[in-house]
């Protein structure tokens, strides 16, 4: 448990390490390379440690010093991914592609919903079956082969009915080593994807178009070693500015990649606060005395990042005037309402919508965390509420930011993990 006592005032440079979401398809991804892999920059969370343990299951020798992660697939011993560490891992289900296009035959677990929703995969099996794949489902297990085994994949054309970010990376992995050229119709265009199809070229893969709506592969036979730097965070960087902002405080953050935060930029500069580039990967925010209402609907990069939207409806929930917040990519990724409300905040859901209004201040209360993103938006209220917050759920905040509440002290603010 976190306690944290508010109203915090932040000062001070907070480092950002390297992207979880890049780093847990980037891990996939070795597993098409019968070589070294050098992965740098890599953060410490329990979900990579946790997809570390599923390659590890699969064959493949790990080995972590810091931020560096050393990978070696050359010696894949099954094409089976465990149900109870993958159960406990979505992003698990990634490897299906790589593992598909390296051994011809792939059985992973489907993966489970979670608090935020159903989370299909259907956009992930039909674009491995038009790349040549048998694909079935028995037992919750999805069981991909291509025929007659050993066979390579067929490179193919592929829409996806929505710019899916996982799809997009199953398909590409898997493409890599298809005999012959892939289309990507309708991609997804997060940096994750371009920091993955970055990996994949860096290790000999043919890829084109990565970032934007249309990527073309054309597969070769094999990949080689690399030594590869995962990108910052964007998502980590735009929870440290908001916690800027919902304290009133002046910080800096760094490395970023300004680029990748300009729409959660841009919403800040809309509610009044600056956003000032201090260095080629260095931002300050100053934030306003008392922040503007504005309205976000949350869509597939370039749009508003829906990682980002439990916390800024913190903020919002201070805001002055009415904001609407509208979650168009998840299906039940407004559960953090009831706990803003729970610390004074007045905000009514209607379907995908939340309508906030401003309130002055926020009190500490007992909170409880359902997902990564919202539990982060509720140590961000708990900085900002006048008195203490207990806030329950760090099993989820453990999954996604590496060490917050320390980042969150060396800024001064006032918070302890408290073993319960
Ligand atoms: C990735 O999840 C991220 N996770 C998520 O971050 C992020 O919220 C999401 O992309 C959107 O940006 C990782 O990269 C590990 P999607 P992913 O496939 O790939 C539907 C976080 O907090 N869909 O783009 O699962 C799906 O139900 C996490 O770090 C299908 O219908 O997201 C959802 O409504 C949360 N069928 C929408 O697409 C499919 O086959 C977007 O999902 C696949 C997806």
């Amino acid at each position: 448990m976190l306690q944290i006592w508010g109203p915090s005032r932040l000062q001070g440079h907070v480092k950002i390490s390297g992207a979880k979401n890049s780093a847990l398809a980037i891990m996939a991804a070795t597993l098409l390379c019968p070589d070294d892999c050098r992965l740098r920059n890599v953060p410490s969370l329990a979900d990579i440690n946790r997809m570390g343990e599923v390659l590890s299951a699969l064959g493949v020798k790990l080995k972590r010093n810091e931020d560096i992660l050393d990978i070696d697939a050359r010696d894949l011993k099954t094409s089976e991914a465990p149900y109870e560490l993958v159960r406990k891992l979505r992003a698990s289900f990634f490897v299906i592609g790589p593992l598909l296009a390296r051994l011809g035959v792939a059985r992973v677990p489907l993966p489970g919903g979670c608090a935020i929703g159903a989370r299909p995969v259907d956009l992930h099996v039909r674009g491995l079956q038009a790349l040549g794949a048998d694909v079935y489902i028995d037992k919750g297990i999805v069981h991909a082969y291509v025929n007659g085994g050993k066979q390579r994949l067929k490179g193919g054309k592929i829409y996806l009915d929505y710019p899916s970010v996982g799809a997009t990376e199953t398909v590409m992995m898997a493409a890599t080593l298809a005999d012959g050229e892939t289309i990507i119709e309708n991609a997804a265009q997060e940096p994750e994807v371009v920091d993955l199809a970055n990996i994949c070229r860096a290790m000999g893969a043919k890829i084109e178009g990565a970032g934007t709506k249309t990527i073309n592969i054309n597969g070769v036979s094999q990949l080689h070693a690399v030594n590869y730097p995962i990108i910052p965070d964007r998502i980590e960087a735009g929870t440290f500015l908001v916690a800027g902002a919902i304290t009133r405080s002046e910080i800096t953050i760094g490395p970023v990649i300004p680029e990748h935060l300009r729409a959660v930029i841009f919403k800040l500069e809309a509610i009044g606060a600056k956003i000032i580039r201090e260095d080629s990967d260095r931002l300050r925010i100053v934030p306003a005395y008392q922040h503007a209402a504005t309205n976000i609907e949350t869509q597939p990069y370039p749009g508003f990042p829906t990682d980002m939207q439990p916390q800024f409806m913190a903020l919002l929930a201070l805001s002055d005037g009415n904001s609407t917040i509208t979650e168009t990519v998840f299906e039940n990724r407004l559960r953090h309402v009831a706990e803003l409300n729970r610390m004074g905040a007045d905000i009514r859901v209607k379907g995908n919508h939340a309508i906030i209004h401003g309130v002055p201040r926020l009190s500490g209360a007992p909170v409880v965390g359902t997902d990564l993103r919202s539990s982060a938006a509720l140590v961000l209220a708990g900085l900002a509420a006048d008195g203490e917050t207990t806030f329950q759920g760090l099993q989820h905040l453990d999954r996604g930011y590496e060490q917050l509440e320390v980042k969150l002290k060396k800024l001064g603010a006032k918070l302890e993990r408290i073993k319960p």
